[in-house]
């Protein structure tokens, strides 16, 4: 087994990206299969920090291929900009990065669409990323999409006046002023930076490859919860963010995958709207997000803040089959003098035993533990973290019968504890 899968278990933010940077030294290929530039993932080395939206996170390590699968939405405009301000000259871009042929382009009037829809649900919106991804997935599924591989063809301009003809006649349903023409000219610029790449059937690229031995890790982007079919809808994004996902988004067998890591913060965190019963709106959640630095990668909004949901755990364990699981932020729970865990979800007094299909309410149940005072950041062996944290993830193994492989104690690469 050589393709692995490193996935969020919560919403999203659970620090994918500075994980994947982390492993990636243990792969050939990084592949995102899923999501477009809702995504913000943040990886830190040599005191300076990178957020992608697009690209995967494997970029950074010369000698590695990346992929963008054919899962994911691509916003030209949004991966011109990326490309430009990585950091990294465009000609070694080239070389690094492959995009498929069949991932879909989200469209200047899926933009628009996506605000008009946000608009028009007044208090009960999604709270989505403005970038287009409710709309371009829609398009997709309803056979109405347009795809990477269609910007090589000569024609590719009138097939993008009757996407924009189809889109300007269903806007008019909304009562919402936009102006696209300001949109578009960035847009195309981004379709000859695309152009610029290598566009392929990647499906047999990472048939190929992987079939003779290299490593393929998928980097999933969001979180289960905001799965379509699995998380809390309909407040959730537009694609599988879950292990499934990873095959449909990248043209792999089920039977190929090995390890799935099951990436969590050691506290929760969620953009947007829907449910979160654990959700602190005290000064308890603010310190959270204060020293959790916890506002958007990609939106700037504060996110909101709670503590760990073991319930959800479970359940996004059970979904995706994970393997191993890897605690990230630990250090932002140091300095309380006691931390809580939702162990169960009640329903009228008594216990729920299964995630509501209708985020109906519940109330958490929690535990409390004895925190630690010491700053941990510095540690990088297991065995010297504080006995309480240690009992904290040994409390979550337990619960969860899946070993903690991975704790993450600060955003740099370095401040990473691989347990032996
Ligand atoms: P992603 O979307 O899952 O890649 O996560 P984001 O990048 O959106 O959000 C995670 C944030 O936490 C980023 O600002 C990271 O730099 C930061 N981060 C990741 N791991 C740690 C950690 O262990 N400790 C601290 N303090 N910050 C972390
Ligand atoms: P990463 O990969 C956290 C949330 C949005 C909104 C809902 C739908 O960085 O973890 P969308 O724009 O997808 O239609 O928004 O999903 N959301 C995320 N929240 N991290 C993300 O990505 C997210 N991508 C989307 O806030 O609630
Ligand atoms: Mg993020």
């Amino acid at each position: 087994m050589n393709i692995d899968i490193l996935l969020g278990l919560q919403w999203g933010d659970e620090g994918k990206g500075k994980i994947v940077d982390a492993i990636s030294p243990g792969y050939d290929i990084i592949a995102r299969f899923q999501g477009g530039p809702n995504a913000g993932h943040s990886l830190e080395f040599n005191n300076v920090k990178h957020v992608l939206h697009l690209i995967p996170s494997g970029i950074f390590h010369p000698e590695k291929i990346n992929i963008i699968g054919n899962g994911v939405v691509i916003d030209p405009a949004v991966f011109k900009k990326e490309i430009e301000t990585l950091g990294l000259p465009v000609d070694e871009l080239i070389k690094r990065l492959i995009i498929s042929a069949r991932a879909n382009l989200i469209l200047p009037g899926h933009r628009i669409l996506d605000a008009a829809s946000e608009h028009s649900k007044g208090y009960l919106k999604i709270g989505s990323t403005l970038k287009g991804i409710g709309p371009a997935y829609t398009d997709k599924v309803a056979r109405n999409g347009l795809r990477v591989g269609e910007i090589l063809n000569k024609n590719f301009r009138e097939l993008y006046d009757a996407h924009l003809k189809s889109h300007l006649e269903t806007l008019r349903n909304y009562d919402f002023t936009f102006d696209i023409k300001e949109y578009e000219a960035g847009w195309f610029e981004g379709i000859e930076m695309l152009r610029k790449f290598r566009i392929l059937n990647t499906e047999y690229l990472i048939n190929d490859l992987t079939s003779k031995g290299k490593k393929l890790l998928a980097e999933g982007a969001q979180g289960t919860m905001l799965d379509v079919d699995f998380g809390s809808y309909p407040f959730v994004t537009s694609s599988n963010t879950i292990s499934a996902g990873a095959c449909t988004g990248l043209g792999i067998s089920p039977k190929r995958i090995g390890e799935v890591f099951g990436i969590f913060k050691a506290y929760c965190t969620r953009v947007g709207s829907g449910p979160f019963p654990t959700e602190l709106n005290d000064p308890t959640g603010a310190t959270l997000r204060e020293i959790g630095h916890e506002f958007g990668a990609t939106t700037g909004r504060p996110r909101r803040c709670g503590w760990l949901d073991l319930p959800a755990l479970k359940y996004a364990i059970m979904i995706n089959g994970v393997t191993q699981l890897f605690m990230t932020k630990s250090d932002v729970l140091s300095g309380f003098e006691n931390i809580m865990i939702c162990t169960a979800y009640l329903s009228k007094g008594k216990v729920c035993p299964e995630i509501p299909f209708d985020n109906s309410p519940v109330e958490p149940e929690y535990i409390k533990m004895p925190g630690w005072k010491t700053d941990i950041t510095a540690i990088r062996e297991f065995s010297k973290l504080p006995d309480n944290l240690k009992s904290y993830i040994k409390f979550i193994e337990d619960q969860t019968g899946i070993p903690v492989t991975m704790v993450s104690v600060g955003p740099d690469r370095e401040e990473t504890i691989f347990r032996k």
